[in-house]
């Protein structure tokens, strides 16, 4: 029985998604990660001082997660997971008992490692931010138009790619998380903006983001050709997702001085570094002085609060709009994780747990 000033011990089942083993090419299956059930005690004397019981509420699946999965450290972005450790990504979720003086219960928090789980106990270091339900900006918004994907596409347009009104922009994946938003801010930036996608029903989503015009690049046998269609006039800046055969292909259609960010290369993503594609031709980059950079958002920090300012008020006048695909359910983390790879999704996609 529990005395004055003591809680009830509350135990729940908590479902988590750990590494089973290692994947260093194709797509993950239930034989790499899988799902299992804990106990999770909700009693807030259960846990250490410095830290928080939390519910997820909502997850972000993206590309990068892959990387931590192959058992080869490349040194590229996040360390792998170990094996049967609890996978991470970034959630949204509820603190539902806190030991330490800055989280109340029910505070709404952004966690950048976030164990995947529906309950879980994390040191509130862990805690990327505590945001405001009421600020007039959605959950899927913090983790799409204001998170990762949206800094990604941002940083990609603006701070690397410097877009400038009037130039001719490529953008590939242009469907996805990242794409949605850079096609749309390269226009917002008076560029004229074409965009390859997986399907037909992605070519029409592009175009109704406000993209100048889009292919399905699986219906397109010689790149090459397609790029010379919707490029007469060259391209000037192509905001790269996807790498491979694409990457190279643009390099035979580059105007003088033009840039290439590079803000990942998913075709590459589920293959092992001697089985990815060669760029034959990346002499063109010399005679173009082609800027060809990678990039990674976490270097750009400095200019996060300007980026959601700006945000914020392209959305606040509907000059911005996203489009999310949830899948329902912690269960179905391998699935989504699966369709960033076969391109079943479209938009920014995310677990919705809670
Ligand atoms: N640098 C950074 O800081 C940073 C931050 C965030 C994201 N990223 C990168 O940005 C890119 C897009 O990320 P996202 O979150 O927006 O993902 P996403 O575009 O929403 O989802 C991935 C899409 O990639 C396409 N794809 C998958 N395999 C492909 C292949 N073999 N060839 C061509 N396209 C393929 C699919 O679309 P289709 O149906 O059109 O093929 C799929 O829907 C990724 O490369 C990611 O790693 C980088």
């Amino acid at each position: 029985m529990a005395h004055a000033g003591e809680e009830k011990a509350v135990v729940v089942e908590s479902r988590e998604w750990y590494m089973a083993a290692y994947a260093p090419d194709g797509i993950p299956t239930s034989k790499h990660l899988k799902l299992r059930t804990v106990p999770v005690s909700l009693t807030a004397d259960s846990i250490p001082e410095g830290h928080v019981i939390i519910e997820t509420l909502l997850v972000s699946i993206d590309p990068y997660l892959r990387s931590r999965m192959t058992g080869v450290d490349e040194g590229l972005y996040f360390p792998q997971f170990n094996i049967n450790e609890v996978l991470s990504a970034t959630a949204i979720a509820r603190v539902i008992r806190s030991r330490d003086s800055n989280y109340s219960e029910g505070d709404i928090v952004i966690i950048f490692f976030c164990p995947v789980s529906e309950y879980c106990v994390v040191p509130s270091q862990a805690i990327s931010r505590k945001i405001d339900p009421n600020a007039g900006v959605s959950f899927p918004d913090y983790l799409s138009l204001i998170g990762l994907p949206g800094f990604a596409a941002w940083v990609g347009i603006d701070a690397v790619g410097e877009a400038k009104p009037g130039s001719n922009v490529f953008i590939s994946a242009a469907a996805g998380a990242v794409g949605m938003y850079a096609g749309q801010l390269a226009k917002l930036k008076g560029c004229r903006v074409i965009g390859s996608a997986g399907s037909d029903e992605k070519v029409k989503l592009v175009k109704e983001f406000g993209y100048d015009d889009a292919f399905n690049y699986k219906k397109e046998t010689d790149f090459d050709a397609a790029l010379a269609r919707y490029f007469p006039n060259g391209i000037d800046l192509y905001l790269d997702n996807v790498g491979g055969k694409m990457f190279e292909a643009v390099l035979n259609h580059v105007n003088k001085y033009a840039t290439i960010p590079v803000c990942g290369m998913i075709s590459d993503y589920n293959k092992v570094w001697t089985n990815r594609e060669g760029v034959r031709n990346l002499l063109n980059m010399v005679g173009k002085e082609v800027k060809i950079q990678g990039y990674l958002v976490g270097t750009y920090m400095d200019r996060y609060e300007d980026f959601i300012k700006e945000m914020v008020s392209y959305k606040k006048q509907g000059k911005i709009s996203s489009k999310y695909k949830f899948y329902q359910g912690i269960e179905q983390f391998l699935e989504s994780l699966e369709s960033l790879f076969t391109g079943s999704c479209a938009g920014k996609v995310l677990i919705q747990v809670k």
